[in-house]
């Protein structure tokens, strides 16, 4: 076949995914996710690593909510869809880090005019006009409300009627309260309203939070949240006030197997209108590199076309990897990963060789295992020291520090035992060469 320009975004993406034909795998984490969906109450709770997929699993949660089943018949499991699937209104919020604490949290959600995700675009008020949409330009996915003007009341909350000046809880109730009975006067019947806080470990002080949920939790609205954690008590410190909420909704999102990982490249065939073909063999390899995590295997897929498209073909061989694993080595393939690898070893190639002994140290596999993926600095010490690297202890500070990274950080209660922050950074710290 002759040769054609392929755009590397049209069969892969560094974005959480929307469109669930892009979403690969996760079989049996959207079979709970069904199942948490459709019971009354309850809690959704997805946690794991960073780049692992988890608000990606998120948006395909609400695009289920909203009724759009289309991932679950990809996915061969039409079976599991119920006769009659609870729906839901959605809001999505993203968390970040200038959020303190509880009531800082339901004030932002109260004040959230995204026309999209936002609460308040579902709050009645007559200044204001909804539209059932599809997301633009992937159509059928996440059918909901998106706000198409607001009216002369603007975007002020505080002009709601059911707002209680000074009491954010209370309005907060109000206002989800309102949602279900008034938008279902105008749209579809819905049973309940859905709100999805990601980035919920970013949250500095957690105190409350898991009681203040379960109190706001009831048959009309149900909460998910989603974010960085080795367990659940690492996104809600007072988990056990929700224990009971948690039983069916627990999602840890772990690494993809190497097959799920192939998944995307098989997705990104079919995306580019089968286009784009790789061999068995440089997809296995991707896949090796990767470690399961799909932030990097969607990276490398991206280098790989880019590679491609410049060697005017459009098969992806070993060739084709080779020539774009020999750009990462010398830090000519990400440029910010490659920027946080400059920010972190600081100009020191000893500091690079002793980051590269550490990423080499540790590999995570799919088996749970938290020891898996530590790095423990006493086991370099005697490879560093081969390796004429004699000042250790002066080395690590910049690695542990938050301004440069931290590209490390300290495991609770062990000693001289780290982890990688993002093990998306650490695979390519494995790939990249010192002194390039
Ligand atoms: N199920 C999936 N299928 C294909 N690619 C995925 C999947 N889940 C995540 N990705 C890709 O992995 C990267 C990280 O996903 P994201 O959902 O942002 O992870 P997290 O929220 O855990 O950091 C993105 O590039 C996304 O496109
Ligand atoms: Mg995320």
């Amino acid at each position: 076949m002759t040769f054609r320009f392929v755009d590397p975004e049209v069969g892969f993406t560094s974005d959480v995914i929307r469109d669930p034909r892009r979403f690969v795998g996760r079989t049996a984490l959207i079979q709970d996710s069904i199942a948490a969906l459709n019971s009354s109450q309850g809690l959704i709770a997805i946690y794991g690593k960073r780049g692992v997929g988890k608000s990606s699993l998120m948006r395909q949660i609400q695009a289920l909510a909203t009724g759009n089943y289309e991932l679950v018949r990809k996915a061969g499991l039409a079976h599991l869809i119920p006769s009659r699937p609870r729906k839901y209104y959605t809001v999505y919020y993203a968390c970040d880090s200038m959020i303190k604490d509880a009531s800082e949290l339901i004030k932002r959600l109260c004040n959230d005019t995204d026309p999209e995700d936002g609460l308040l675009r579902l709050v009645p008020d007559q200044g204001k006009q909804l539209s059932e949409f599809s997301r633009t330009n992937e159509d059928q996915v996440g059918l909901d409300l998106k706000l198409l003007k607001w009216g002369n009341k603007g975007q002020d909350a505080q002009k709601y009627s059911s707002c209680v000046p000074g009491d954010l809880i209370q309005t907060f109730r109000n206002f989800v309260s309102s949602i279900v009975e008034s938008n279902n006067r105008l749209f579809s019947k819905r049973d309940s309203v859905l709100i999805l806080i990601d980035e919920f470990d970013v949250i500095k002080d957690k105190t409350g939070l898991g009681s203040l949920i379960k109190s706001l939790t009831s048959d009309k609205v149900k909460f998910g949240i989603c974010g960085i954690g080795k367990d659940l008590g690492a996104l809600i410190t007072d988990h056990q006030s929700v224990a009971r909420l948690i039983e069916q909704g627990s999602v840890n999102v772990r690494q993809m197997s190497p097959q799920e990982t192939a998944s995307i490249f098989e997705t990104a065939s079919l995306l580019s209108g089968g286009l784009l073909k790789f061999t068995i063999s440089a997809v296995e390899r991707i896949a090796d590199l990767s470690e399961g995590y799909p932030y990097f295997a969607q990276l490398m897929g991206k280098a790989c076309v880019t590679e491609a498209n410049f060697r005017g073909t459009n098969n992806i061989d070993d060739i084709v990897l080779e020539a774009v694993l020999d750009k990462i080595r010398t830090g000519r393939a990400f440029p910010n990963l490659e920027s946080q690898y400059q920010n972190a070893i600081g100009s020191s190639d000893d500091r690079a060789l002793l980051l590269t002994l550490f990423a080499e140290q540790s590999r995570d596999t799919t088996e749970y295992d938290a020891s898996i993926g530590r790095v423990i600095l006493k086991q370099s010490r005697s490879a560093a020291l081969d390796l004429g690297i004699d000042y250790i202890d002066q080395l690590v500070p910049r690695l542990i520090e938050e301004r440069y990274g931290p590209v490390l950080e300290k495991v609770p209660g062990t000693r001289g035992s780290y982890e990688f922050t993002d093990p998306v950074f650490r695979c390519y710290v494995k790939l990249r060469k010192v002194g390039n």
